[in-house]
């Protein structure tokens, strides 16, 4: 395995991919694994990860999703999807996932309280439920991709897709789960493009 800095030199944005070369179910299980263990506000974990193995239904989903060619040549593609049903606060999940921590009772309703006020304050009047958790899984992502590149696993981010279209081809319940972001995974076909980024000294400022 590479280190943290190896693998985040080695990822890059795929766009070619060796359509022969195949992730084992060990490694996509530690794929998973690296996006289940990842943080979310919280702690709500409101998302799922839908996994197309299938060659057939990647050819079915490619021309919704800009016909990239990553769709159908990667070994697999992560369908991320985000649970913005759970969040309400009014949801009896909240509670749940709060209940989990097993605290004292009233530790416990603080937390619901507290949960309630932010999402009444801080998140709803500037974005929906759906966008809240979409934020999050895109943490799920950069972990999917680290972890890949950890084990030498080229990925793709992708947006680039027609959300509503899609829902629609996977069959998505939309009332509970709604597309969030994919993620195509397998072996790079040619050489890395090159690494184009702003100096940290544009970036960084120190206080
Ligand atoms: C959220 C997100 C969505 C992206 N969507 C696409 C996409 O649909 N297709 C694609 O080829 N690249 C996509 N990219 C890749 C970016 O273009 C790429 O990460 C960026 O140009 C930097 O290149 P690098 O990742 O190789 O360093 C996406 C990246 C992110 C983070």
């Amino acid at each position: 395995m590479k280190t943290v800095i190896e693998a985040l030199t080695f990822r890059h944005a795929c766009k070619k991919f060796n359509s022969e070369k195949k992730i084992s179910k060990k490694e996509l299980e530690t794929i998973l694994k690296a996006a289940c263990l990842s943080p979310s506000s919280f702690g709500m974990e409101a998302w799922k990860f839908l996994v197309l193995e299938s060659k057939k239904v990647r050819e079915k989903i490619r021309p919704v999703c800009w016909d990239q060619p990553q769709v159908t040549d990667a070994s697999h593609v992560i369908v991320i999807l985000a649970r913005p049903d759970l969040v309400e606060p009014s949801n009896a999940y909240i509670k749940d996932m709060f209940m989990r921590r097993k605290l004292p009772e009233d530790l416990t309703l603080a937390y619901i309280e507290k949960y309630k006020w932010y999402m009444e304050t801080e998140v709803l009047p500037i974005m929906t439920p759906y966008a809240w958790c979409a934020k999050q899984c895109y943490i799920a992502l950069a972990n999917i991709m680290t972890t890949a590149a950890s084990m030498g696993i080229d990925s793709c981010p992708m947006e680039g897709f027609e959300k509503v279209k899609l829902e629609k081809i996977l069959n998505i319940d939309k009332e509970k789960y709604e597309v969030a972001v994919l993620v195509a995974l397998g072996y790079r076909a040619g050489e890395q493009t090159p690494r184009l980024r702003h100096t940290g000294e544009k970036l960084i400022e120190y206080r």
